[in-house]
């Protein structure tokens, strides 16, 4: 698998922070690769995947993409957040064409099949006020998609969305990237979301912000979360994630006790 994504030791402190926010991460990511990021909050996931996107310049080292140092964001790579920012006077289709209009593009063909790959053909001209929190991620995932990108920065999207659409988008959009050989970055705070969409999850912990383990899920796509594999890697997740991150104020991330181990491939620090 080539190298798609390089972190090269990055350190970060933002201005008037006595200590860094994230120090010394080092990370190579594989083309079509599926990653989460799970860490409890503040400890700097935001933060990098904004690096990532061209969005935020590291204090030291560096991200490239193929080699090249990503200074400013691209149309190779597209970012969906937790609230889509969709238009509200616009509808279905011109919102989820907005991608490839301001790259000075038109394609309608691709974006009715994506509309039709996200189940909202029949909505293409609806405006989107009348949509569903689900259907407004479903057509901002249209809109990252139309623009062909090669990678896809997730911050937490599926959060706001009840168990059952968040469960449904979430086979959704691994089965897409799978498809179309996309590279994957989610953060998450769901030890359930991470076995089911990555491949490869990193720990993060904070204070200064670093990666402190990884684990690689094996199992198949699709996946089935009601199998004794599946609970299985999620509970050596959970563990895993207790022993290099520990106990704190905050609650743990969401997921189950327990009672199996995994062993980790990489150490705490
Ligand atoms: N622009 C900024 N200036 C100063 N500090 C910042 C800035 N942005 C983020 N931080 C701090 O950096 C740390 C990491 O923030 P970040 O948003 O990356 O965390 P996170 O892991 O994404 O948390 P959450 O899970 O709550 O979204 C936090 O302590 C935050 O207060
Ligand atoms: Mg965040």
């Amino acid at each position: 698998m080539s190298v798609h994504l390089s972190i090269d030791y990055i350190t970060h402190t933002f201005k008037g922070q006595p200590v860094p926010t994230l120090e010394d991460i080092e990370l190579k990511i594989g083309s079509g690769e599926q990653i989460a990021l799970i860490g409890r909050s503040g400890c700097g996931k935001s933060t990098l995947l904004h690096m990532l996107a061209g969005l935020l310049m590291p204090s030291q080292g560096c991200v490239r993409m193929r080699g090249r140092q990503v200074t400013k964001p691209s149309a190779k790579w597209n970012m969906m957040f937790q609230k889509p920012s969709l238009y509200p006077w616009m509808s279905v289709r011109q919102n989820a064409s907005l991608g490839l209009d301001f790259a000075g593009q038109k394609d309608p063909e691709r974006v009715e099949r994506l509309l039709n790959m996200v189940g909202l053909a029949d909505k293409a001209d609806t405006n989107v006020q009348s949509l569903s929190g689900g259907q407004h991620q479903r057509v901002a995932l249209a809109r990252s998609l139309a623009t062909s990108p090669e990678l896809l920065l997730l911050d937490e999207p599926f959060s706001a969305l009840d168990a059952f659409t968040r469960a449904a988008l979430q086979d959704e959009v691994s089965t897409i990237a799978r498809e179309q050989g996309l590279t994957l970055v989610m953060v998450t705070h769901d030890i359930e979301e991470a076995v089911a969409m990555a491949d490869r999850v990193l720990i993060m912990a904070a204070n200064p912000g670093r990666i402190v383990g990884e684990m690689t899920v094996n199992l198949g796509a699709p996946r089935d979360r009601a199998s004794p594999d599946f609970s299985r890697q999620r509970e050596a997740l959970m563990r895993q994630f207790e022993t290099l991150v520990g106990g704190g104020h905050e609650p743990p991330p969401k997921g189950n006790g327990s009672t199996e181990s995994n062993s980790p491939q990489r150490q705490a620090a």
